[in-house]
């Protein structure tokens, strides 16, 4: 493949960049111009080593051929065909692709373009669900502390961190939250699921008794949350809430947008853990961030209930002009294709004990308080520095992009990684060198 070396953009200023600080950025901004396999190029052609698989999506590496050669040809065949009342044969293929990736009886497939837009249709169809079955009185939706699930008006509502949350009014009404499953003291330095923690499902109990499961539609958690700093379940957790969800017809969702798709060492982290739930959410890993593309898989009896009344009348009024988009549904059969031929789910199981000792390894540096594995992703708590959350770890982001030729994510004071799942041994080794040498500076 050429390199192709662009000039940069010589004004900086129309683009409002998302989830950045802008004036920061645009004082030294940070620009990709291509990328391959493991690493990104800047426009000056240095490369980088992508930690981080974008942002937690591009599982199978970057311009993997097979996927860059299916968005072509379907650019030309078939650009755009209408999302309501009309279709495309490969909207239904890759629906049933996914659907036999999923466990149980998780077989309908609602299309979206992010996991925002994913996790408010969720959300609608949870409502919309107990209503068909005349139990519209289950209107509240419980959500989690320090949970992620995009910024939709639903997905902050039912999120659970403050940032994303304090600006933007009132949110939605009827919502409450568990709390975090994460507590420093009883799970510091971890290696997968941390032992304690099951009992903090109890407290969905505790919020059923206050407001009764008759007023209660849907649970959703990240089976990991990632966003918030890598936080595997504690053992045990994820199934009792499916008992207790069970036990009061709450419908469980789980915002899978980060674990779907390989992450951690399974299609789906519903299927590492053995707890079905009633709707997994995915995005991302999907198209392997080729295209965007999202959606929600529902059981077959979630999606029964909605096919009643008359034929010609539609039965959810929901969509989106580019649900299942003709280049998003041939990025993502590509993308499968790739998952299934290079084993790399597999690869990502195989590859996890390997990638925990290298993480665990950090412990001791300089600053370093938690550290925490799950799968091909791990979560490296820095010490704030005094006065300035947050500080530390962007500073590390800066110096490892600038100087380590490394591509990290932060959040909080949280240094994530989650590579490709195509990453070789030597580039753990490489990726978590480059890491120590970082938060070694940064001290
Ligand atoms: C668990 C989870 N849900 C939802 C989202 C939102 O996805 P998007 O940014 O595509 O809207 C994310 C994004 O990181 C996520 O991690």
């Amino acid at each position: 493949m050429p390199a192709v070396t662009k000039p940069g953009p010589n004004d900086l200023e129309s683009y409002w960049l998302p989830f950045t600080p802008n004036r920061a950025f645009k004082q030294a901004p940070r620009l990709f111009a291509r990328a391959k396999d493991m690493h990104y190029f800047t426009a000056e052609g240095r490369a980088v080593l992508d930690g981080t698989a974008g942002l937690w999506c591009s599982n199978a590496g970057h311009c993997r051929d097979p996927i860059v050669a299916a968005i072509q040809r379907q650019a030309e065949e078939l650009d755009y065909s209408p999302a309501f009342q009309f279709a495309h044969p490969q909207a239904f293929e890759l629906a049933n692709r996914i659907a036999a990736l999923a466990p149980g009886d998780l077989n309908r497939v609602f299309f979206c373009n992010s996991g925002s837009e994913a996790v408010d249709t969720a959300l609608k169809i949870s409502l919309a669900y107990h209503q068909v079955r005349s139990e519209g009185a289950r209107s509240r939706l419980i959500g989690r502390e320090r949970g992620y699930h995009g910024t939709g008006f639903g997905g902050i509502s039912v999120g659970g961190i403050v940032a994303n949350r304090r600006s933007f009014g009132t949110l939605l009404t009827g919502v409450d939250h568990l709390p975090s499953t994460y507590s420093r003291e009883h799970q510091a330095f971890t290696r997968g699921e941390p032992d304690w923690g099951a009992h903090l499902a109890d407290e969905l109990e505790r919020i059923v008794a206050l407001h009764d499961a008759s007023t209660i539609a849907a649970v959703i958690v990240e089976p990991m949350a990632g966003s918030t700093g890598v936080l595997p379940p504690p053992k045990g957790y994820l199934q009792k809430l499916r008992a207790i969800c069970d036990r009061h017809g709450i419908l469980l969702i789980f915002d899978e947008v980060i674990t779907g798709f390989g992450r951690l060492g399974c299609a789906f982290a519903a299927e590492r853990y053995g707890v079905t739930p009633d709707m997994i959410v995915f995005a991302k890993g999907v198209t392997s961030g080729a295209v965007p593309m999202a959606g929600v898989i529902a059981a077959d009896r979630i999606y029964t209930a909605f096919m009643r009344g008359p034929e010609h009348v539609i039965e959810l009024f929901h969509g989106y002009t580019y649900s299942a988009h003709p280049l998003a549904c041939a990025a993502g059969l590509a993308a499968l294709d790739l998952y299934r031929d290079e084993k790399l789910f597999e690869r990502a199981k195989a590859l996890e004990a390997k990638w925990a000792d290298a993480a665990m390894a950090l412990q001791g540096l300089p600053g370093v308080l938690d550290i925490r594995t799950v799968g091909l992703t791990a979560g490296i708590d820095l010490a704030a520095r005094a006065g300035s959350p947050g500080l530390r770890v962007y500073e590390a982001m800066k110096l490892a992009f600038a100087e380590g030729n490394l591509l990290i994510r932060v959040t909080g004071d949280t240094i994530a990684l989650s590579p490709p799942l195509i990453v070789s041994e030597a580039q753990i080794d490489e990726m978590f060198d480059k890491v120590t040498r970082v938060i070694n500076a940064v001290d």
